[in-house]
């Protein structure tokens, strides 16, 4: 991700974007009525999908529309609904990091048409006895596909709240059915040159492929997903077409995109970031205000869509807000070593 601190320079015209895009809060609000207490996820409100009325239609799989149609109203919805409110689509496919297509956050919307996604075939391996390389809808298709309104707050300090359509990547591990020495799941993302310019760079600082890793029990949680679409469509290229990775309570990174590969592993692995500048991305990323980039604070964050004058800058929190969910499995560690 690129190296810089937000400062009033970084922000363009698509930062300022027109209160009409909002799904407006009443509707979102509505969506909110009627939720009840002590639901999955530790108690997580659960409630009737927004409407995506605004939203550009999408041109999904024969597959993968059904499951989309289909998918359970089961928003998890983020605690603080007025700081929380939706993420406009035009910001949350317009300004993102996808460096197979180029550093610059307009880079992926622009460049990523050229990706071909279907057919789409993911390679499961090492630690499991139902390995295998097997085509997306066979991975999608057993799962049920749940709404997942998520906040996403990048390493670089600024954040969004998007609503992800995706299955549990447990489903998916289990079914590989992992052996005892399985303890990491380590992530590819495809390697594609032709269609993904940034793996043509001679400047690109990835070793390609982007890798990701969590540890076994992190990717069992039930917060972690494995996205096929968002905002009630299939997910655009720039945003990971056709799998991704979503684990809300880390830094954006470790969401990585267009997955080809998923291992089970005894060690851990070196994810991409922490390979480039160790000391300043960890294999654990988790979303903490209390411990600083070495080059930046981390104690706030840039809420997207923001301005000049509506900076809009409010305070991280511990684990993104999901410490309830997924505290507990940091217990006893040192955060500000193993970051
Ligand atoms: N996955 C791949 N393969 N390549 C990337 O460059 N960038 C990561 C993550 N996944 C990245 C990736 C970063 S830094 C962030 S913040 C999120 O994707 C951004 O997701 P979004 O563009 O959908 O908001």
């Amino acid at each position: 991700m690129l190296i810089k601190i937000t400062k009033p320079s970084d922000l363009g015209e698509r930062d300022v974007t027109p209160e009409s895009v909002y799904l407006s809060r009443r509707r979102f609000m509505g969506g909110l009525a009627g939720i009840g207490a002590g639901l999955a996820l530790g108690g997580r409100a659960q409630a009737a999908a927004p409407d995506y009325a605004d939203v550009p239609a999408g041109d999904p799989p024969d597959w993968l529309a059904p499951k989309l149609a289909e998918a359970e109203p089961r928003v998890v919805a983020p605690t603080d609904p007025e700081l929380d409110k939706l993420t406009p689509f035009d910001d949350a496919s317009n300004y993102n990091n996808f460096y197979e297509f180029g550093t610059g956050k307009s880079d992926p919307a622009r460049r990523a048409d050229r990706l071909e996604t279907q057919p789409w075939s993911v390679v499961i391996d090492g630690e499991v006895d139902n390995g295998g390389r097997f085509a997306l809808e066979d991975i999608v298709t057993p799962s049920r596909v749940e709404e997942r309104i998520y906040r996403l707050r990048c390493v670089e300090a600024w954040s969004m709240v998007i609503p992800w359509l995706g299955i549990s990547l447990k489903d998916v591990i289990e079914r590989a059915k992992p052996t005892s020495k399985a303890k990491y799941v380590r992530f590819e993302t495809l390697v594609r040159p032709e269609q993904m310019p940034g793996q043509d760079s001679s400047f690109a600082l990835i070793d390609w492929p982007y890798v990701e890793g969590l540890r076994l029990d992190e990717a069992m949680h039930p917060l972690a997903i494995l996205a096929v679409g968002m905002y009630g469509r299939e997910l655009p290229n720039q945003n990971g077409a056709p799998f991704r990775l979503v684990v809300p309570w880390k830094y954006g990174f470790k969401s990585i995109k267009s997955i080809v590969r998923i291992s089970l592993v005894e060690q851990p692995p070196v994810n991409s970031w922490q390979a480039i500048a160790p000391n300043e991305y960890g294999f654990y990323a988790n979303v903490n205000p209390n411990v600083d980039h070495p080059r930046w604070s981390q104690a706030t964050e840039r809420r997207l869509p923001n301005s000049l004058f509506s900076p809009n800058i409010i305070d991280t929190r511990m684990f993104n807000g999901y410490e309830d969910e997924v505290g507990s499995l940091y217990a006893g560690m040192d955060l500000g070593k193993q970051y």
